[in-house]
């Protein structure tokens, strides 16, 4: 099968620019290019190929379904390789920075916007730009977080479920009664450009009340909040409410609906434990889109069990792809795995970001500093890398507008 691929594509005769496939599950695009590029899992859409082919890259794709090992990501990189777009599974630590830079390597992408994979400081040290893709995939995460919130409420897996299983059998006036969330509280932990994105979509179309949980206040969802009220009472519609808890324990307490949009670092990890589950309603909905460990997911499991009136719905989880024992049972969650920017625009458009962040640093671009990255998705992006996380600490120069 494998070496039929390679015929299949025509290895060595007519290849196009968008790569020809060898027989070990390697596509290799612009064989000639005089910079070399790893990209450990293959990427939707063909832009970003051009991207990087245009910027005079080699791109070596990794085609295959298993993932790389840290081990064949070195031996890949060999000691030759510009640069690396990789995936939110492999741990990029001081190892796999060190090969990348004995390797001669200057920029790493993530194909993400998290980056809790990374030891950015490991990279940083070794002189390594790190990239992550922003912006481009907020509105399908916030969307996957809101069907995540419905189907909670309404009790959507659990009734499909009930029907295939063939166990309908009469419309009853009690049967998969859920909550209705107009009106309700939603707690927002994390209110960045994704939970900004779900406050809105629930404010505006479920007409919930807002209160979150960050840092800092946010002052322009706020004055979001005040202006869709004042069109609200214009109808004579009662007005929504958002406001910041001073303290996560506040919100939890509160809130009919929690959804997390944090990312995760020594500070949130397992901010959800045993001890704020208690101070839920105990019908409450909890989301998760961010990051499994986020929620000490055994103590969800042990809360779910407790109270079958609680509802969970999460598309990450503690040690992905495996579940904590008992999680798959419970009737009261909702499972999928990890779709949360799964929409072909934003992975496509991703995938540009990522070629953008690697092709905009080999040709010592400037980095981007403007939350505009949907600019880059247009046919004449701006001569910059779209996001680098480390570009102050390595004193990358910034964009700067002309004229
Ligand atoms: C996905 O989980 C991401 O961080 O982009
Ligand atoms: C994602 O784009 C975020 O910053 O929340």
């Amino acid at each position: 099968m494998k070496s039929e691929e390679g015929l299949i594509f025509g290895v060595g005769k007519n290849q196009n620019q968008r790569g020809i496939v060898n027989s070990d599950n390697w596509r290799i695009a612009n064989p000639d290019g005089k910079k070399r590029i790893i990209v450990t899992r293959d990427l939707p859409g063909d832009r970003w190929v051009d991207i990087l082919v245009a910027a005079g890259c080699r791109v070596e794709i990794f085609t295959g379904t298993a993932d790389l090992s840290p081990d064949e990501i070195r031996q890949r990189m060999g000691s030759r390789c510009d640069g690396v777009i990789g995936q939110l599974v492999e741990a990029w630590n001081e190892s796999l920075f060190q090969a990348l830079q004995g390797a001669g390597g200057k920029v790493y992408s993530n194909y993400a916007v998290g980056f809790n994979n990374i030891d950015l400081a490991a990279a940083t040290r070794r002189g390594i730009a790190v990239g992550n893709t922003p912006g481009v995939l907020t509105g399908a995460t916030a969307e996957l977080a809101v069907a995540l919130t419905l189907a909670a409420a309404r009790r959507i897996g659990e009734a499909e479920r009930y029907l295939r299983a063939g166990k309908w059998e009469r419309w009853l006036p009690h049967l998969f009664l859920g909550t209705q969330l107009r009106g309700k509280t939603v707690g927002i932990i994390g209110a960045g450009r994704i939970g900004t994105a779900y406050a809105r979509m629930m404010m505006e179309g479920h007409k919930t009340d807002i209160i979150y949980y960050s840092l800092h206040p946010k002052p322009a969802l706020e004055e979001l909040a005040a202006a869709y009220s004042r069109f609200l009472a214009a109808r004579r519609e009662p007005p929504v409410v958002c406001r910041r808890a001073e303290a996560v324990e506040d919100l939890l307490r509160e809130a009919d609906c929690v959804s997390i949009h944090t990312p995760l670092d020594d500070s949130t990890r397992h901010l959800i434990n045993a001890e704020r589950l208690a101070l839920m309603k105990p019908d409450a909905v909890l989301v998760n889109t961010s990051r499994g460990a986020v929620i000490d997911e055994a103590a969800l499991v042990d809360h779910c069990r407790r109270h079958p009136q609680f509802r969970a719905a999460l598309d990450v989880y503690e040690d992905e792809p495996a579940l904590v024992p008992g999680l798959a049972d419970l009737e009261n969650v909702v499972l999928v795995p990890h779709i949360g920017s799964a929409t072909r625009w934003a992975r496509e458009g991703m995938a540009i970001l990522a070629a953008c962040n690697v092709a905009g640093v080999l040709a010592g671009r400037p980095a981007w500093n403007r939350p505009d990255i949907d600019a880059f998705l247009e046919a004449d992006p701006p001569p910059a890398a779209p996001s680098i996380l480390n570009a102050e600490a390595l004193n990358l120069p910034l964009f700067k507008a002309t004229g």
